[in-house]
């Protein structure tokens, strides 16, 4: 196998992205499942609102590409990468809501609570949540219970009180809006509030895939760094950017009073903070060869987007 070319890389995002959005919005449809009552219309809506017709779809990818590494079936991962977008938009309508980053601006359109009203982002976002975890413990995701229930559980663990939305409590407590600021461990927040959904898509291949011990340890510590250069390039890109590309607000960050690697190193601090990462996921990588490739271009495309 050769290094897929930029273009390559751009088809298979693409391509992806295209069989996610037709995933979700499947698994979005107005009728209700076995043991589920009605989807009433306003709250359907307003998910699929908020999951269709737009992002980048790159938790999606990542799933899909660490799973194409032990060669897993194409439509397994997709379906784990649809319960990983659930989640991903879950967050982004509770981290736009006024009473967290207060945004009125999310993938080029009004936010959801914009666009509808407080309450039914709410809900909307804790069934995206909920649905993730309907997904991911089907059948099709793996034959095998014991691999669908160690999925399950680290979605959970990414998602929750250790992972994204734990990570949103020290965004929110760096901002020193619960009493007096304290250092921030920005690493730390940022692994967690972005970084641990990021790492689930590396590692869900790796856990569909049965992969050894040590080729999970690769995809684990990929992960990481990669998790943790997306959000210096989303800080970054918050200070460096505008709405118009970013498709919500620009300087958004500053205006909150958010710590972020830009605010503690400086910008020219955290593009090296970048650089060193994706050399860090590179290494991560070595170990797979070309299986490793459009992994390894992921990173740079983190590092290098515009929006
Ligand atoms: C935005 O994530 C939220 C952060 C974690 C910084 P993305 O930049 O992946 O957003 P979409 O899904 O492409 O809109
Ligand atoms: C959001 O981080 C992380 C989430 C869990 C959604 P940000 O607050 O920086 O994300 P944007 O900039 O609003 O997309
Ligand atoms: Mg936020
Ligand atoms: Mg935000
Ligand atoms: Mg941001």
């Amino acid at each position: 196998m050769t290094a897929p070319s930029p273009t390559d890389f751009g088809k298979r995002l693409d391509k992806t992205a295209e069989d996610t959005e037709a995933q979700l919005a499947q698994l979005l449809a107005d009728a209700p499942l076995p043991d589920e009552i009605v989807r009433p219309k306003r709250l359907i809506e307003a998910m699929r609102y908020s999951s269709l017709g737009g992002g980048k779809r790159l938790r999606p990818f990542l799933v899909v590409e660490s799973a194409a590494v032990f060669g897993v079936k194409y439509e397994a991962a997709l379906l784990a990468g649809a319960a990983l977008e659930c989640i991903h938009c879950y967050s982004l309508i509770h981290d736009d809501l006024p009473a967290m980053d207060n945004s009125d601006l999310r993938r080029g359109r009004p936010t959801l609570h914009k666009a509808y009203d407080d309450a039914t982002a709410i809900l909307a976002g804790d069934a995206l949540l909920t649905i993730a975890f309907d997904i991911v413990t089907r059948d099709e995701i793996h034959s095998e219970p014991t691999v669908r229930l160690l999925l399950t559980r680290a979605l959970a663990r990414a998602a929750g009180i250790g992972g994204m939305a734990g990570g949103q409590m020290l965004d929110l407590a760096g901002e020193g809006r619960f009493g007096d600021r304290e250092p921030v461990d920005v690493a730390r927040l940022q692994q967690m509030k972005t970084g641990a959904l990021l790492r689930f898509g590396c590692i869900a291949g790796a856990i569909l895939g049965q992969a050894s011990r040590s080729e999970y340890q690769a995809l684990d510590d990929f992960g990481r760094a990669l998790g943790e250069a997306f959000q210096i390039a989303d800080d970054l890109l918050d200070v460096e950017s505008d709405a118009a590309t970013l498709g919500k607000p620009a300087g958004a960050d500053a205006e909150l009073g958010k710590t972020t690697f830009v605010t503690q190193l400086g910008i020219e601090g955290a593009k090296q903070r970048v650089r060193d990462l994706l050399a860090r996921g590179d290494a991560a990588l070595s170990m797979f060869g070309a299986r490793g490739e459009v992994l390894r271009a992921a990173a740079r495309f983190v590092a290098e987007r515009k929006n």
